[in-house]
């Protein structure tokens, strides 16, 4: 089989990320303090690929550039590709066919995290001569994914969202392909949500015989587009990190599996692992973790926060309630108003979320 390609997707909109994806990709929101797509692109050139091209969005493609270099720092060569839209997953994939040209391909979505990598799923499609192949995992909902009915080692049928779904294994957001996708994708019409689907595109390959194999994911997989899901990823991750710390700690309690970046300081605190501080950040009178991600130059006194994402330069101080569940942008301040007053005092952009007692 000719060499694979990769391609990952990180263009879109982000609107459930909403106000976070205003000023930023989706794809670059730190999980334990490393963003998202770096994963993928890890994952990619683990299972041995490392001619990778990155679908961007005109708006944040600039961003997700900067931040991914050339690609040299995770042993890849990158190329990068604009859509000038987000007109679907199938129309990312076409805006995609230049770079990919006569190569088979393995598609990721850049806001996607799997445990246990694709190298299983790459090594299987590189040994058979299946048309496309599919991950699929077993998930309590079917009715809210793309379905799919298989028959022995095959897929039979790909429905998306099912009312009355034929089993539950829903699509994962990797696929292999074969450059046959390219014409099932051409052919389709926009959807109802207006998007070239790829369920559709391969749904198409299965209507013309073509033959479109499928594993099953092992390890948890994580689809990072909505604050729950992020807070999981980060709370997954963070349980395989090891204990290290490099930065400064007085008269405290550090428990657990705490990464300490360089700079940081803990004063006057407990801290309990799973967590990980940014460098430069500081921590005092305060209470930190389980589960919790703290970027570069985050100043926390003060205060309580677990299961939460915070990222850098953000200060959260003499907050009385423990901030739980949590996903704070950059340079974010939470704070307590001088006076008396019970009432709240709030400066928040478009479309963001606060949740009070
Ligand atoms: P989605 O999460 O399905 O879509 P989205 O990013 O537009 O988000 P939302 O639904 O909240 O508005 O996209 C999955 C991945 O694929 C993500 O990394 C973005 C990427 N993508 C593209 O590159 N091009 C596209 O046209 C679309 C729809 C998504």
């Amino acid at each position: 089989m000719e060499a694979l390609k990769g391609l990952i997707l990180s263009g879109g909109a982000g609107t459930r990320l909403r106000p976070l994806t205003h000023t930023s990709a989706k794809q670059l929101i730190p999980v334990a303090n490393r963003p998202v797509l770096f994963y993928g692109i890890d994952a990619m050139v683990e299972a041995g690929i490392t001619e990778i091209g990155i679908v961007i969005a005109p708006e944040t493609g600039d961003e997700i550039r900067e931040a991914v270099g050339d690609g040299s720092a995770f042993g890849a060569s990158v190329t990068w590709i604009v859509q000038d839209r987000p007109a679907g997953l199938a129309h990312a994939v076409l805006t995609a066919r230049d770079f990919i040209g006569s190569s088979p391909f393995v598609t990721y979505l850049g806001d996607n995290l799997l445990k246990n990598g694709i190298s299983g799923l790459v090594d299987s499609f590189r040994e058979g001569e299946s048309d496309a192949m599919v991950l699929l995992t077993p998930v309590p909902d079917p009715s809210s994914y793309g379905v799919a009915e298989v028959e022995e080692d095959r897929i039979v049928n790909l429905i998306e969202k099912p009312e009355d779904p034929p089993s539950d294994l829903a699509l994962v957001g990797v696929y292999m392909f074969t450059p046959s996708i390219f014409e099932m994708a051409e052919g389709l019409e926009p959807s109802a949500r207006g998007e070239l689907e790829i369920t559709e595109a391969i749904q198409a390959l299965i209507d013309r015989d073509m033959t479109v194999d499928y594993e099953i994911v092992e390890g948890w997989w994580k689809d990072t587009g909505m604050l729950d899901d992020i807070l999981e990823a980060n709370r997954l991750v963070l349980e395989e990190v090891e204990a290290e710390l490099s930065g400064t700690v007085e008269n405290s309690a550090v428990e657990g599996s705490v990464v300490l970046a360089e700079g940081a300081v803990i004063r006057d605190s407990t801290v309990t692992g799973p967590a990980v501080i940014g460098a430069g950040s500081l921590i005092e009178n305060s209470r930190i973790g389980p589960n919790t991600a703290l970027g570069e130059d985050v100043v926390v006194r003060g205060s309580s926060i677990e299961n939460s994402i915070v990222l850098a330069g953000s200060r959260i101080e003499e907050v009385a309630a423990t901030i739980e569940a949590s996903l704070l942008g950059r340079n974010v301040r939470v704070g307590r108003r001088q006076g008396s007053s019970e009432a709240i005092h709030l400066m928040v952009g478009d479309n963001s979320a606060i949740e009070v007692t």
